[in-house]
């Protein structure tokens, strides 16, 4: 029996089912679909009609290197964030030029080595710009402004206006260029990112807008890039609406036609969005191992703490949830159900008050929409093992992308000598 229907009416778990995945690779696991990643690569790469547009894909959201090299079969750039990134992005594939080091607060050994690699880099203040001056003078740089307009989901991903630590205000060009004149840099880009996870474009093309403009002070650019951000809808079974991206495609467009038509001449334009990549293409499969009731409230515990999914914690994020269950007993009507994993804190709910049929143990949970922010910001915190990652290939079959943590994973970094 199932309780929601999105994964398999999609057919997302190819020839197999999310029994048989916990039979063979455990449980809790994340699992893949490599044709909606490819789906939404392709949406994307159409956005914009321009020769120069690229899309980077912001690896933060899902940095395992077989979906990486996925996007990077579909034509995609990437974007970093650490020497971390950079590095993974490297094993999927990528060389230097196609990597863009977006960093923020980083020291001078980082710069050092986002330079020997050979990749773009831009940075976010007046400070870091002098730093990269002294680390690589002579060198290429990009900067990161603030256009003055956020947006997101919830305050503490909202990366554009008053109230954030990113981004160099345009009010600072001629610092920027007497800085970049001092060290011999060349200017070769702009970047922004106004926050995560809009589901109507206005405040996007507003931001395109400004930052359009403001890059017509800075003299001829090899790129500009107007960020990430783009939604996707995590209300699924309620029937929430996709972003529509042709309307948004069409503004961009019509943005970057005037304003080329208007300088004389055309730059790379990106956008580099991470969620609207992966979130979709990835599932959290958990197992109930206990049903009770506290006071009135009816709590199922399962193995999907916060720890393995932290957004709902976090961000008050809203997954949706589905209900497998093995064999033929029926499910109940649906009533509130809390879910909560095995963590120590209260706080450890996944998702509260749902309306679910009575879970049973040894029930699975299938969570939607956990390809981006999940298993990246997955943690050991309680000492618990980060999940095994599965693939199911456009072939159907799955993959093991990434093995589950082993007790002598936590032990190792302690083993140091004394
Ligand atoms: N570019 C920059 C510079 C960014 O900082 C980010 C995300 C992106 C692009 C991609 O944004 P996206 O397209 O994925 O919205 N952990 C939070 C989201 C944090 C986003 C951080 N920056 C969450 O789970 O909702």
């Amino acid at each position: 029996h199932i309780h929601g229907s999105y994964t398999e009416d999609s057919n997302f778990f190819g020839d197999s089912t999310p029994f048989e995945l916990v039979r063979r690779h455990g449980s809790p696991l994340y699992v893949y679909n490599e044709n909606v990643l490819r789906a939404r690569c392709r949406e994307l790469k159409e956005l914009v009609d321009y020769e120069k547009f690229h899309v980077n894909f912001s690896a933060k959201s899902n940095s395992n290197p077989e979906l990486l090299k996925i996007v990077r079969s579909e034509g995609l750039r990437v974007d970093a964030m650490s020497p971390g990134e950079i590095t993974m992005d490297e094993m999927a594939g990528y060389a230097g030029e196609e990597i863009f080091f977006i960093c923020n607060n980083v020291s001078a050994q980082e710069l050092r080595f986002a330079a020997d690699h050979k990749v773009r880099v831009s940075v976010d203040s007046l400070s870091q710009l002098e730093l990269y001056g002294q680390v690589n003078p002579g060198g290429r740089i990009a900067i990161r402004i603030n256009p003055g307009v956020g947006a997101g989901h919830c305050k503490k991903v909202v990366t554009g206006g008053k109230e954030t630590k990113f981004g160099i205000s345009p009010a600072d060009k001629d610092k920027v260029l007497a800085i970049c004149e001092r060290y011999d840099l060349t200017l070769i880009g702009i970047n922004q990112h106004i926050g995560s996870l809009f589901m109507e474009g206005s405040a996007y093309l507003q931001a395109a807008e400004t930052m359009l403009s403001i890059c017509e002070d800075f003299g001829e650019l090899e790129f500009i890039d107007f960020g990430g951000g783009f939604g996707v809808p995590y209300k699924k079974l309620e029937g929430q609406g996709r972003l529509n991206l042709r309307e948004l495609g069409q503004g961009l467009s019509e943005l970057i036609r005037n304003w080329t038509d208007k300088m004389g001449y055309r730059p790379e334009i990106m956008v580099e969005p991470g969620r609207y990549i992966t979130a979709e293409c990835g599932v959290l499969i958990g197992e109930v191992h206990a049903v009770k009731y506290n006071a009135e409230t009816c709590y199922a515990g399962t193995d999907l703490g916060f720890n393995v999914l932290a957004r709902p914690m976090m961000y008050d994020s809203h997954h949706d949830i589905e209900l497998y269950r093995r064999g033929d007993e029926p499910f109940d009507a649906p009533h509130p159900v809390t879910v909560v994993g095995n963590i120590c804190e209260s706080g450890d709910i996944i998702a509260k008050g749902r309306e679910l049929p009575t879970p049973k143990e040894r029930d699975i949970m299938v969570v939607l929409d956990a390809g981006a922010y999940g298993h990246v910001m997955s943690s050991n915190y309680n000492l618990r093992l980060r999940p095994a990652e599965v693939l199911i290939e456009s072939g159907n079959t799955p993959r093991l992308i990434r093995r589950r943590d082993n007790l002598e994973d936590l032990l190792a970094p302690y083993r140091v000598a004394v």
